[in-house]
């Protein structure tokens, strides 16, 4: 078992109304506000008339960016950034998903700095600096509202790449589950998708040593197999909202790792489907994972996978242990296909073999995938192919 240093400094405020605490959180970084949002649902659901009378009623000035698109470009950390500059922006209020969550923070930084902001990604220049960051989530999925990461796209380059530093972590997140009631059926399956994502990333690791977390990891897994088809069926139910938002951010704030060595393997292949076809993440990881599992079955990992399946779906424990195991990823693949109702194959959505070798580049950085099951180029190139 590894040491490790756990510290997740965001405020957070749960559930309905907490919104009222707004204007006092904002002021203790200052007057001059950046609002940063996307296509316009939460013009439509009311969220952001609200938001601007608290601030209003709190003489903030307000400033404000829309626009963000779903799989974030670089071009709106650019344009965020100048704002940002020109009007002194004390700090930056986030409401969204994790698209404007992930660009706020890259233009926090940016506006600290006069470096061009792809460098941030592709150069891995130092972030020495950022604006405060405020959340407000409505979309239970990136975990983005607690923790340190942001993923960008450059679509001249065809790629999307994370990055991550403490100084980006948002100061508060406001997480009312209220505000994810507008959330679509195909972007809630999506957002579960990939907070079930976050957590198999982990989750299938060859450190077996902390049972606590695993335990927890279990617990997480269910709660989104569980409360999922709820929300799906009545998309203003508190109780799945609230269980799917909770469960968004501890899956992916740092907690669940406890150290262990995992490379987000899924992940890094997702990204390029992403950054090539610009798909929605969550989708992209539902059609993967499954045949990223069964890639890396064998006799060195099966004991995991009769873990999953026991535990997580109930799989009877006195099977032969691979038939334990293919009967895991089964029921997960069900949960995926059958009840997120989300695409099983790339052929479905229309995408085809022409760029593989590229993306299995770009997904192993020119070296390895060194997770669960150590990932080659050719490695891959065959996961892809699977989802064909
Ligand atoms: O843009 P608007 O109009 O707000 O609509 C959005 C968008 O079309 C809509 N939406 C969000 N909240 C809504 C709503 N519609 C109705 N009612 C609401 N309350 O949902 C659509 C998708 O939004 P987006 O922010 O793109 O979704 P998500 O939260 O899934 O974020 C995905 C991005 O986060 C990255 C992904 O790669 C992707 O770029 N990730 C970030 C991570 C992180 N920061 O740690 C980790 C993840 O693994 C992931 O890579
Ligand atoms: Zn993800």
């Amino acid at each position: 078992m590894h040491n490790f240093v756990y510290e997740i400094p965001t405020k957070v405020y749960f559930g309905q109304d907490q919104i009222n605490n707004l204007g006092k959180e904002v002021l203790k970084y200052g007057k001059n506000v950046l609002i940063t949002y996307g296509g316009g649902s939460i013009i439509k659901n009311g969220l952001y008339d609200k938001v601007v009378s608290i601030l209003k009623n709190h003489d903030i000035n307000i400033y404000k960016l829309s626009g963000i698109k779903p799989n974030p470009r670089i071009e709106s950390v650019k344009e965020g950034a100048k704002i940002c500059k020109e009007n002194n922006i004390d700090v930056i209020l986030a409401i969204g998903g994790g698209s404007t969550i992930d660009a706020s923070k890259f233009i926090a930084a940016s506006a600290c700095s006069d470096i061009d902001p792809w460098d941030f990604f592709s150069k891995k220049a130092p972030i020495t600096s950022a604006l405060p960051i405020i959340t407000i989530l409505t979309l239970a999925a990136t975990g983005s509202e607690m923790n340190s990461t942001g993923v960008l796209s450059n679509t001249q380059t065809n790629q999307k790449m994370g990055r991550d530093s403490e100084m980006l972590i948002p100061k508060v997140s406001f997480l009312d589950p209220t505000n994810t009631f507008t959330v679509d059926k195909y972007q809630t399956a999506c957002g579960s998708a990939d907070i079930l994502a976050h957590i198999i990333e982990v989750y299938f690791n060859n450190e077996n040593d902390l049972y606590m977390l695993d335990s927890i990891m279990e617990a997480l897994m269910k709660t989104v197999i569980k409360f999922t088809p709820i929300a799906l069926n009545k998309p203003d139910d508190y109780t799945a909202r609230a269980n799917l938002m909770w469960a968004s951010s501890w899956a992916i704030n740092g907690f669940i790792d406890g150290a262990k060595q995992h490379s987000w393997s899924a992940h890094s292949i997702e990204h390029q489907l992403s950054a090539y076809y610009d798909i929605t993440h969550g989708l992209g990881l539902a059609i993967i994972i499954p045949k990223w599992l069964n890639y890396c079955l064998s006799e060195n990992t099966v004991d995991k996978y009769c873990q999953f399946a026991i535990n997580v779906f109930n799989i009877n424990p006195n099977l032969d242990k691979f038939e334990i195991a293919k009967l895991g990823i089964e029921k997960l693949s069900d949960f995926f296909y059958s009840t997120l109702n989300l695409n099983k194959t790339l052929s479905e959505i229309n995408i085809d073999d022409t760029y593989f070798e590229e993306m299995a580049k770009k997904a192993c950085k020119g070296d390895k995938i060194n997770g669960f099951k150590t990932l080659t180029e050719t490695d891959v190139i065959n996961i892809y192919k699977m989802c064909l």
